[in-house]
């Protein structure tokens, strides 16, 4: 075992040697590889080193832009981060295909957030709820100097409950606190409110009532801060024939039923609506790993994972539509420190969190009607192969003719990962 003391008082260089010397061997360019991957621009450099602890270098991902977005009645080319190819190429599909059909409707349900005080109790619960009620509006004054601001930009504290969850963890209660976070994410203004709380709580009932706060923290599950998403068209839009888009659209739904009881598909088509939103999340500088957290909470909320999505066929017209949590900012953390997040914000034209809230959720319901409609149909792995052939050409460090050969010997025959490499080596004998 390798043990060092101060690493993080290091400079970058002297860990980059560290990391070099004690795990990587001796003949890896990784060296080289971690400080190639550096920006020149120091300033630049810098502000990213800045974001996280111990950074060495810096991960690209790969910023691509969908195009052909009308949401609302609007027209969006949305930003998207993420690595996996045929994703954006996806997107960009099913954006162009409602383009002509009323595009994206939207419309955010809530956008309530959520923040709990977790606390012991071992006396009489009436006693405890009588003070509660009695002192409710103490928690409310205390936080007053947190909430202040907040408050001037329409946000702050909407509720603070006291519950009972004795029945699931003996001497278990909380405060279960709600809050407007408006266009910031909110995190450390609702933990600072909770942290307050905690205060206040144990102000309250000390000594005599024996009340121990074990935590306080936001809770990334808000259920109530929901966003839907939607296409729809009469059903002849979907073929060229009536029957054909008929099939189409049962097969469809049918997707969509099999992935409300099955959770083995629930899962994977649900994975697939997270391509899309992770990647605008990423674009915008927001937390996506809070998001997806809720995402499959929120998945699971009857008891059974399900799909986020949902179709009908009603009266001849085809809906699609998701209903997804989404708690994003777009003003504080990386949203005004990231160059690219502004660009990617700009990009959007400069939204609100509730128009981020939209245009995420429909990035998500994009993804999934690209990947179902290709599933009901030719089955994904044309699309995916094509996409990843290039992934295979460059590996092989390939030539702009190879790849051109390459593509065009591909358009007619089908693309594995073994052909691919055969082909390869074919051409260069
Ligand atoms: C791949 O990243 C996503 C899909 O598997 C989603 C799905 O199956 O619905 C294609």
């Amino acid at each position: 075992m390798t043990k060092i003391s101060g690493f993080s008082k290091l400079s970058k260089l002297d860990k980059i040697n560290w990391v070099c010397d004690n795990y990587l061997s001796e003949n890896s360019n990784a060296k080289d590889i971690i400080t190639q991957y550096l920006n020149d621009d120091k300033k630049l450099q810098k502000l990213h080193d800045e974001f996280a602890e111990n950074t060495i270098s810096n991960y690209y991902l790969p910023f691509g832009v969908a195009p052909n977005f009308c949401i609302d009645g609007e027209m969006f080319c949305i930003p998207m981060v993420i690595e996996e190819s045929s994703v954006v190429a996806a997107a960009s599909k099913a954006a162009k295909f409602w383009l002509d059909k009323g595009g994206f409707k939207t419309k955010v349900l809530n956008t309530t957030k959520v923040g709990q005080v977790h606390f012991k109790f071992s006396g009489d619960f009436n006693k405890l709820k009588t003070l509660f009620d009695e002192q409710k509006s103490k928690f409310f004054e205390d936080a007053s100097s947190i909430t202040k601001n907040m408050e001037k930009r329409g946000g702050g504290i909407l509720d603070i409950q006291l519950v009972d969850k004795t029945e699931l963890l003996s001497s278990y209660y909380q405060l279960h606190c709600t809050f407007e976070t408006v266009d910031a994410m909110g995190a450390n203004f609702i933990n600072s409110c909770l942290e307050q709380f905690g205060k206040t709580l144990e102000d309250i009932y000390q000594p005599e009532f024996d009340v121990e706060v074990i935590l306080c923290i936001l809770s990334n599950y808000v259920p109530e801060c929901l966003v839907r998403a939607e296409v729809s068209c009469p059903l002849h839009l979907l073929g060229k024939t009536e029957k054909e888009a008929l099939n189409f659209a049962q097969r469809f739904k049918y997707a969509i039923d099999i992935a409300n009881v099955e959770p083995y598909r629930a899962v994977t088509h649900n994975k697939g609506i997270m391509n899309g939103i992770d990647a605008v999340v990423l674009a915008t500088g927001n937390d996506f790993r809070a998001i997806e957290a809720c995402a499959h909470a929120y998945a699971s909320k009857e008891g059974r994972y399900k799909s986020l999505t949902h179709a009908s066929i009603v009266d001849d017209v085809f809906r699609f539509w998701i209903d997804v949590p989404i708690a994003v900012g777009t003003v504080g953390g990386l949203t005004s420190l990231h160059p690219l997040v502004k660009v990617a914000l700009q990009m959007l034209n400069n939204p609100n969190a509730k128009d981020l809230m939209k245009i995420i959720a429909v990035a998500g319901l994009a993804q999934n009607f690209a990947a179902v409609n290709s599933l009901v149909t030719t089955g994904i792995q044309k699309g995916h192969m094509k996409m990843h052939l290039l992934n295979i050409l460059n590996q092989f460090e390939a030539t702009p003719e190879e790849k051109e050969q390459a593509i065009e010997y591909f358009k007619t025959h089908t693309a594995t990962h073994s052909e691919a490499v055969d082909f390869i080596t074919r051409i260069r004998k």
